[in-house]
């Protein structure tokens, strides 16, 4: 008998949630043959709007989903929850500081790290996807001490598929036919999408780009993308984060050979200070993630990873008070 898997999903009346719960239930994280059960969680104001999605998810009579359950409170969402989408975040208000931000988003995710750490299923998978996504995830998982840090990951497969569809595009092939492409660092405008390793059908790639397209055009286009859709769509990337959230979930707990980027906690490779969740070149294996192990730098790697590990490590500071 294939045993039900229960979700838990914070922010679960956002927009990102109206994408990423219908993909969940039909089955899209754990295969077409496994039950699910969705546990919502948002904040009060909105237990109203998170009742009409669950509403609305029943009328679409998954035959996978077992149950919903909605609440306002982390212990009752993350009641045995074998994996944890938290999407739910404080955004930033006009005139506040990123210092600001970070501070009111740790008292979202240091209770939640203790509600996980309190009530999750001992094989509990946590992808953090609200912003700023990496720092977020490095204060649950401080605020769990029971669960093993590389249960704490930040959502970077966004980028990842962005800086893929970028290059397919340039290239004028499919994604698949891209392999070993990495985006380091933090979920922000210092990420430093890497195609030094990749390649498009066995062909490196720095071989059929030049220079001055991708430091100019390609790296800055996929940083800065989240804004890119805000000006074009009106409204914030929604869909193809849930694509992505659904993309990094599953080959977590399935495995990829292929690589991928994940942001886990970092074992201090590459000059990432140990224990910041930043984005490194993956595979699944195991269900674990493995950091691709003894990749040469080149001097403008190396600078541009600093830079992306230096305001992890200042976001780290910001927020050291909430740290567990
Ligand atoms: N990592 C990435 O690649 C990536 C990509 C896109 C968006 N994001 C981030 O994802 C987050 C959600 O985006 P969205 O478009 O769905 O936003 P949204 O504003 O549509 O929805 C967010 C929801 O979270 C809820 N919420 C706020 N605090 C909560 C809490 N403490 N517990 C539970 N729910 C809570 C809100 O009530 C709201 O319904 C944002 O922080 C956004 O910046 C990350």
């Amino acid at each position: 008998m294939t045993v039900t898997k229960k979700v838990a999903v914070t922010g679960a009346a956002g927009q990102i949630a109206y994408s990423m719960l219908w993909r969940i239930a039909d089955g899209a994280v754990f295969g077409d043959d496994v039950p699910v059960e969705l546990q919502l969680l948002e904040i009060p104001d909105a237990m109203r709007a998170v009742e009409g999605v669950a509403m609305e998810l029943a009328d679409s009579a998954f035959p996978l989903l077992k149950k919903i359950t909605i609440s306002d409170k982390p212990e009752v969402a993350f009641e045995g929850a074998n994996s944890a989408f938290l999407v739910g975040a404080k955004p930033r208000s006009k005139g506040e500081e990123r210092s600001d931000l970070l501070a009111a988003n740790g008292r979202i995710f240091g209770p939640q790290g203790r509600a996980l750490n309190d009530h999750a299923a001992d094989d509990i998978r946590i992808l953090v996807v609200g912003n700023p996504a990496n720092t977020n995830a490095l204060i649950a998982q401080s605020n769990a001490p029971d669960l093993p840090a590389s249960r704490f990951n930040a959502m970077m497969r966004l980028d990842h598929n962005r800086a893929l569809s970028q290059l397919a595009r340039k290239l004028d092939i499919v994604t698949t036919d891209i392999k070993q492409m990495v985006v380091w660092g933090n979920h922000s405008a210092t990420q430093f999408p890497d195609i030094t390793y990749a390649t498009a059908n066995g062909t490196p790639i720095t071989a059929l780009v030049d220079e001055d397209w991708y430091t100019r055009e390609f790296i800055p286009k996929v940083a800065k993308r989240g804004s890119e859709i805000i000006e074009v769509r009106g409204k914030s990337s929604a869909a193809s984060a849930a694509s992505a959230a659904v993309d990094h979930m599953r080959d977590w707990i399935y495995g990829t050979a292929e690589w991928s980027t994940a942001a886990v906690p970092s074992d201090g490779s590459y000059g990432i200070d140990e224990g910041l969740i930043a984005g490194f070149p993956t595979i699944a294996v195991d269900g674990q993630w493995q950091i691709i192990p003894d990749l040469r730098l080149h001097p403008h790697q190396r600078e541009r990873i600093e830079a992306t590990a230096a305001e992890l490590r200042a976001e780290r500071e910001a927020v050291k008070n909430l740290l567990g």
